[in-house]
């Protein structure tokens, strides 16, 4: 089975979640596109819910759905965040931030009593890092706060590479908040809560990919099916 129907499989379990009235926080990425259609679908039809999306990019997707949008300034509180990962560990701790918007991502989750991810079954691991982690930084510094981004990765056994990211054109990419995102290329993370300690510290460090803890709930979809992870996060 291809990995979009994988993709789209995990997105309707997750929408079996949803009930009316609810606030909700939209993910960004492929997955989480599969979610906001279905999503689309269900308020076409006449369901009552409204939603903070994690990008811009899902922002339009949602307004040409006509899906009811806000913010975490006139909600303080969402229900659920339904969002993609690149990769999950056996306790549910991710590494996103592929698509850019690892910082929305992150404030959207923290603010939601409860994050789902929805996934197909590539993105299962016995621990994070084979996936570069994604480190968004201030433009301003850049060349101090990689030089110390570098040093932290060092003392964390990072077997390979610090990448400022680029777009296709070769240009510097920057996210949704003007950022740019520096990937590095770990291999393993033997210790996720002390690395996340580590780059918050650094000043120019805006936030990271390690969602440590945060998702409490997972939905995989593989060859025999969608299935419920879940830890008690
Ligand atoms: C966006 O910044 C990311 O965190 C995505 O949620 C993550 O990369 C998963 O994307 P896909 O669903 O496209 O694999």
């Amino acid at each position: 089975m291809m990995n979009d129907e994988l993709k789209r499989q995990a997105a309707a379990m997750a929408l079996t979640q949803v009930k009316p009235g609810m606030r909700l926080g939209l993910g960004t990425g492929s997955t989480a596109r599969h979610f906001v259609d279905l999503l689309g679908v269900q308020v076409a039809a006449g369901f009552a819910c409204i939603c903070v999306p994690t990008s811009e990019a899902t922002a339009r997707q949602a307004a040409a759905l006509n899906i009811p949008l806000s913010d975490l300034d006139t909600l303080d509180r969402l229900d659920i965040t339904i969002d993609g990962a690149d990769e999950i560990d056996p306790q549910l701790n991710l590494i996103k931030g592929a698509g850019g918007a690892l910082l929305r991502e992150k404030i959207v989750a923290a603010a939601s009593d409860l994050m789902i991810v929805i996934a197909d079954d590539s993105k299962l691991v016995d621990a994070l890092g084979q996936f570069p982690l994604p480190i968004e930084v201030n433009r301003f510094g850049l060349g101090a706060t990689r030089r110390a981004v570098a040093l932290v990765c060092a003392a964390h056994d990072c077997a390979g590479a610090l990448r400022l990211r680029q777009t296709s054109d070769g240009d510097s990419y920057v996210t949704d908040g003007g950022h740019l995102i520096l990937d590095a290329f770990f291999g393993r993370i033997s210790q996720p809560e002390a690395l996340s300690t580590d780059l918050l510290n650094i000043a120019g460090v805006v936030q990271h990919g390690l969602f440590l803890k945060m998702c409490k709930k997972a939905y995989v979809a593989g060859a025999d099916g969608v299935r419920t992870l879940s830890n008690g996060n």
